[in-house]
């Protein structure tokens, strides 16, 4: 297929929020009953100094640290479930949508419908996220055929920046003419890849699925927003990392070892990606010759409320009101990709045609993508 090159834009988002939510209070009675389990069942091995006593978390701690009081999840009874603590449920057989899917599927009718476009003007769809279900077919394909698209899809995988990535990608597309209409779908089960019983990291993230529909300016509904431009960045970095693969497939061992889980260290990511990112976002602005006043909203990604505050007052040379740097994190906590996308989809309704805003990722890789908006309506 190849089209007249187009410019660029945003025709809308759409978002699934899966109905259970965990609060901070649930969480930390559950971590906390597995810790007093455990050193109960390991007293004589903790006073003889064989093992050592696991340390109980706090709701104090949690929001503190992080911004979080609640996290959306889909498998709410399991993951609070003391002898559990992970999300379970029935593996599907073939002809049923996978849950990824489904849940991409969820939100990618939400932009559809927003945009008013009918899923057969669609030519492609990007599954970008930071976990996938299987390796193949691509759950981009799945939802594809379940939309009703002619067209291709495929998956593709930038771990928290996956959105970003998935955004400049579809807009070279329209670019090069390859593609009019781009849905880029982040389905983002979090939960699946939390470590549960790590008491550093057991509150960070939640479950969600956003869409983005990229188009052709000329067939973009009235309001739509202008993508002026978008930069993209990788740095190689062990400091968040998941060993789960293919060749090393669950196993007991496997299963249990927790480097096939998300892990990090949260400090050295805080000090090495603030600076990273903030200059990622002002760099940007300088080539677009954007001043930083000339700035009415930051959607980003919402990993943290500290780090966000520190990368936003450097972008913009104070501290950022809510209006200026909005936040999701203590309803959704951590939702990977799809985090800023959020922010963005329920944060900008309100904004003026010609103000400027700008969507920007951060994560594992390290990888950051920021994408400078101008709302048309
Ligand atoms: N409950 C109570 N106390 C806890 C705790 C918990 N769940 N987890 C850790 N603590 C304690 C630690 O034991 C430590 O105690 P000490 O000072 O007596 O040694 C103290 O709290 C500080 O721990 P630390 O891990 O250094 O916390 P932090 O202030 O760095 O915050 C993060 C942790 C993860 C919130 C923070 O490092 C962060 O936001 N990093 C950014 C990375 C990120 O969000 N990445 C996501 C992917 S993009």
């Amino acid at each position: 297929m190849s089209q007249p090159a187009a410019k660029p834009v945003i025709s809308a988002t759409g978002l699934f929020t899966p109905p259970d939510s965990i609060s901070n209070e649930e969480l930390v009675a559950s971590f906390n009953t597995h810790v007093a389990r455990f050193n109960a069942a390991n007293a004589a091995a903790i006073d003889a100094g064989d093992v050592k006593a696991l340390e109980p978390s706090s709701v104090e701690f949690i929001e503190k640290a992080s911004g979080i009081k609640a996290r959306h999840v889909l498998a709410k009874a399991s993951i609070l479930d003391p002898d559990i603590m992970e999300p379970r449920w029935a593996e599907r057989p073939n002809e049923e949508v996978s849950v990824l899917a489904e849940i991409g599927i969820a939100a990618a009718r939400d932009a559809l419908a927003r945009a008013g476009r009918d899923a057969k003007d669609v030519d492609a769809v990007l599954c970008a996220c930071s976990n996938l279900q299987r390796p193949y077919p691509a759950i981009a394909v799945e939802i594809q055929d379940r939309l009703g698209m002619d067209g291709f899809g495929f998956d593709m995988n930038v771990a928290c920046s996956s959105a970003t990535f998935g955004i400049q990608t579809a807009a070279d597309m329209i670019r090069s003419g390859s593609a009019r209409s781009v849905l880029v779908v982040n389905p983002e089960i979090c939960s699946g890849h939390l470590n549960w019983r790590d008491r550093d990291s057991h509150f960070i993230f939640g479950d969600v699925a956003t869409a983005i529909l990229v188009e052709a300016e000329d067939m973009a509904p009235s309001t739509h927003w202008e993508i002026l431009g978008s930069k993209l960045i990788t740095r190689f970095s062990n400091n968040i990392r998941n060993n789960f693969g293919f060749l090393n497939r669950a196993t007991p061992e496997t299963r249990s070892a927790p480097d096939k889980l998300f892990i990090q260290q949260g400090r050295s990511v805080f000090k090495e990606v603030v600076p990273m990112v903030a200059a990622l976002i002002s760099d940007e602005l300088a080539r677009l010759e954007i001043a930083p006043k000339g700035l009415r909203r930051l959607w980003l990604h919402q990993a943290n409320a500290n780090m966000n505050r520190l990368i936003a007052s450097k972008v913009l040379g104070h501290e950022a009101s809510a209006d200026e740097s909005p936040t999701v994190l203590d309803t959704y906590a951590n939702t990977s990709s799809a985090g800023s996308i959020i922010a963005f989809h329920l944060n900008s309704d309100d904004l003026n045609a010609g103000d400027i805003g700008v969507i920007c990722s951060f994560g594992a890789g390290y990888s950051a993508g920021t994408v400078a908006l101008r709302k048309i309506a």
